[in-house]
């Protein structure tokens, strides 16, 4: 008999009819009449309860059934009579497909801890929290591709592998076919790349703009949505070796219309959440964070902040002036830490703020620079709960200026000319973001930790799974 998933199943209610599921069992309860089982496929949150009767199914039958395992259910489909729940299944077959033993299966106990359930990586999408997340990841995903479609871009797919470091600060990861216990050095002691693979250093990328860019300066409007790698030491909550990335870039676009673009954007994500969700959503409000739903609806309604660095200086020494602590200096010039970022979403404003204007010394080599040359059109969006979910700018679009950067920065320019000659073939005003999609998706989640909204996180000292 052909399967019916869950979630699709639980809306039927044509009563008496047969129907075929087939999942895995979140738990059975019962006395010697009858057995409840709670079975979940993964399509939803919610479970369907199986009625299996003893009249009809042996201890032998049932004892196999137990949470983990994974069972196909033929019976019929009957309106139920507890409370919360629409139809459940009157149990005529159970077949086991794989049984997990009581005694060895981590998942038994509710409310195990975040950091426990890392160590079981494999096993916990299979709990209500991570079922949610992942549900809402695969939505942000498909948010992202709608809204970028919808607003004529096209899906621009940059190389994984470079040999350039977009953001200049060497936290990249090599790849080489070298054998690493016979490498052989010139006589400055460096090592000799012309017979790798590539035939000079490469990396994995650290981001996809600088393609993105030649992508921008020839269709027009471009995103790239692909894993990125950095492997900067941060063991925070916030920071993944691996994770995701979205960035747009947009020919013709001013820092006005890029405000305009990062709010719109991150809105209809939120917005698409609520939409399509809100099973998920509700779980983790009532588990994980109260105030999520809220915060996700605050956010669609207000109008973000728009301030340039030097009003966010002169605001949070004005804290600190009456008092306020931060454990890192803010003096203009300095590069905020996520202390700053927090007190002026969460405390100031008490709403997301777009911060615009940085320091050219704290920003990347390619952001455009401002009349007086002090500071460059950077835009970060900072968010609540999360600090910095997007960076992005208008890119210098003069060669000399930028060339000047690259120089003043030494940033070795022999691997960078392609780039440059967007800027001598035609170079155009353009602008560009990249959206942390692990970030999004921990302001979506309301989860703590970014280790707990991919699947297989990649941080210091782990790669496990
Ligand atoms: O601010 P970042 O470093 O900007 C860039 O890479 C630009 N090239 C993007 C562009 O303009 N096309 O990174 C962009 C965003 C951050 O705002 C943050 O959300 C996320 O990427 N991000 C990280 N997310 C998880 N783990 C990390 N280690 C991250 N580093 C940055
Ligand atoms: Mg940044």
């Amino acid at each position: 008999m052909e399967r019916t998933v869950i979630i699709d199943a639980l809306k039927r209610t044509d009563y008496g009819q047969k129907i075929c599921v087939k999942g895995w069992v979140r738990s059975r309860r019962g006395n010697k009449n009858v057995s409840f089982i709670a079975l979940n496929d993964g399509s939803t949150i919610k479970n369907i309860q199986i009625v299996a009767d003893a009249a009809k199914f042996s201890d032998e039958e049932l004892k196999p059934i137990t949470t983990g395992s994974c069972i196909c259910c033929v019976g019929t489909l009957v309106e139920s009579q507890g409370a919360g729940q629409t139809s459940e299944i009157q149990a005529d077959t159970l077949e086991v497909y794989g049984t997990a033993d009581p005694e060895q299966y981590p998942l038994q106990k509710k409310g195990l801890s975040m950091e426990y359930l890392r160590t079981i990586a494999h096993l916990r999408p299979r709990t209500n929290t991570f079922g949610a997340v992942l549900r809402i990841r695969h939505n942000m995903a498909m948010a992202i591709h709608s809204y970028f479609h919808q607003h004529g871009y096209f899906y621009f797919h940059t190389p994984l592998i470079t040999a350039s470091d977009c953001e200049g600060a060497g936290q990249m990861f090599q790849v080489t076919t070298k054998n690493l216990y016979n490498l052989k050095y010139d006589e400055e002691g460096h090592i000799d790349y012309s017979d790798d693979f590539f035939g000079k250093q490469a990396s994995l990328t650290v981001s996809g703009q600088l393609e993105g860019e030649l992508g921008a300066m020839a269709l027009g409007k471009i995103y790239t949505f692909g894993p990125t790698f950095r492997a900067e030491n941060s063991n925070t909550p916030r920071h993944l070796a691996e994770f995701w990335m979205i960035e747009p870039e947009i020919a013709f676009m001013d820092k006005q219309e890029m405000m305009d673009l990062e709010e719109d954007d991150l809105k209809y994500c939120v917005r698409w959440a609520l939409d399509n969700c809100m099973d998920d959503l509700e779980f983790l409000n009532q588990f994980v964070d109260k105030g999520l739903i809220d915060r996700l609806k605050s956010v669609i309604d207000t109008e973000f902040v728009r301030l340039p660095y030097t009003e966010g200086i002169e605001i949070l020494q004005e804290a600190i002036r009456n008092g306020k602590k931060f454990e890192f200096p803010c003096e203009w010039g300095d590069d905020l830490s996520s202390e700053h970022e927090r007190y002026l979403v969460e405390e100031h404003f008490k709403k997301p703020v777009i911060m615009t204007d940085y320091p050219r010394e704290i920003k990347a080599f390619y952001m455009k620079l401002n009349e007086g040359g002090k500071t460059v059109q950077g835009t970060d969006v900072l968010f609540p709960q999360i600090g910095e979910i997007i960076g992005g700018s208008v890119r210098e679009e003069s060669y000399d200026k930028l060339m000047n950067e690259i120089e003043v920065r030494q940033i070795p320019m022999k691997d960078m000319w392609w780039y440059l000659d967007t800027r001598r073939f035609g170079s155009a005003p353009h602008a560009g973001f990249g959206l942390g999609f692990e970030r999004l998706m921990l302001f979506v989640t309301g989860m703590q930790n970014i280790r707990d909204v991919i699947p297989f996180p990649r941080t210091p000292k782990t790669a496990e799974f």
